[in-house]
């Protein structure tokens, strides 16, 4: 059993809590003196365990402004990770020096990994290809603030939708909201995993998949562009037939509605062009500074709400059974329990979501 409030996926909050966050980050960026002192006394430990510049600063510069502390560490080699410390070992020790530990790792799972031994509440901050529900935040407050709804959207994600793990959070966030549409524009070997496709089908959400941003630029009321994910690439030559495919241009910028805005979780390489910036539909600047105050909101909120107990791991433990995802957590953390869910054909590993066929 798990008494902490932990955003390791969307759902650990419902729709309404989602709400609430992003209510209290309009208040705060309305006035954020009024929540200076806010977290006096309270201790914020960030774990990243792989590179990250608006993330890791967002979440440090929140707690900071609200009048609390940091701790951490932005490069694993600097701490006993070197020397071969287990993420358990790691976690279990900084969550009682804090409270609260926000974690960026290149295994997919390692966030409820991490929950599972950790004496504080766990915020994910990206694990690997899988799930990044900070960003997703920041990208429903950004749809707010800019077109004042999150309901009844057509939303283009461009580029790498495999391995984008924003891409994957926002997707099962906008599936909650009503009448939400999906253009997924994207080459075939990077297209959106089948198990984030099955949630918008079960939300009965609709998504159509795409090849070209030109097709279907004049129907959307948001482009969310995206970063192909050279760390994740299996191989270099692979990464290179894929970069570049895709990029937003001014030219392009003319046939979208004079409405519609631009998304990027940036960093930016190639797929928009500078020019773009310059164009008031550009929302990922914006999007970027949305980042701090939500997560300034998350904090207070997670710091403050009633923990909901329950169990972490609700499936079924097969020690027997190997995920076959070579990048979850469980394939280097050798001591954590074996749990899938059972849908009769098929074992759903409870960590990163891959699917087993029995
Ligand atoms: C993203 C990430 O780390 O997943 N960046 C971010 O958190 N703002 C996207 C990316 O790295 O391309």
């Amino acid at each position: 059993m798990n008494n902490f409030n932990n955003l390791i996926d969307m759902d650990d909050y419902t729709v309404s809590q989602w709400n609430e966050i992003i209510s209290l980050a309009e208040k705060i960026k309305a006035n954020p003196m009024e929540y200076s002192e806010k977290c006096r006394g309270k201790i914020m430990a960030t774990l990243f365990y792989e590179p990250s510049t608006r993330t890791q600063m967002s979440f440090q510069a929140a707690m900071i402004r609200l009048g609390g502390n940091i701790i951490g560490f932005d490069n694993p080699n600097n701490s006993s990770v070197a020397k071969g410390e287990s993420l358990k070992d790691t976690v279990k020790i900084v969550s009682s020096y804090s409270d609260i530990l926000v974690m960026r790792h290149s295994q997919e799972g390692s966030a409820k990994a991490a929950a599972l031994c950790a004496d504080c509440h766990i915020i994910n901050a990206g694990d690997g290809g899988h799930l990044h529900p900070t960003q997703t935040l920041t990208d429903l407050l950004t749809l707010k603030t800019e077109l004042r709804r999150l309901d009844n959207l057509t939303v283009g994600l461009c580029g790498d939708l495999k391995y984008g793990r924003t891409t994957h959070s926002l997707v099962k966030a906008l599936s909650s909201f009503p009448n939400n549409r999906f253009v997924l524009i994207s080459t075939p070997s990077l297209a959106l995993p089948s198990y984030i496709k099955d949630v918008i089908r079960a939300h009965g959400s609709s998504f159509t998949e795409v090849d070209t941003i030109d097709e279907t630029i004049k129907d959307l009321d948001m482009l969310y562009m995206t970063r192909i994910q050279r760390e994740r690439f299996a191989s270099s030559e692979e990464y290179e037939r894929q970069k570049d495919v895709y990029c937003l241009t001014k030219a392009k910028m003319q046939y979208a509605r004079p409405n519609m805005i631009v998304m990027h979780p940036l960093p930016r390489v190639n797929e928009i062009e500078v020019a773009v910036d310059d164009d008031p539909r550009a929302a990922y600047f914006r999007q970027a500074n949305n980042g701090m105050y939500v997560r300034m909101a998350l904090i207070l909120f997670t710091l403050t709400e009633k923990p909901k107990i329950r169990p972490l791991l609700m499936g079924e433990i097969h020690n027997n059974v190997c995920c076959t995802n070579s990048k979850c957590v469980t394939q280097t953390e050798k001591y954590l329990p074996h749990s899938f869910i059972n849908r009769g054909d098929i074992l759903i590993c409870e960590y990163c979501d891959e699917r087993i066929l029995l």
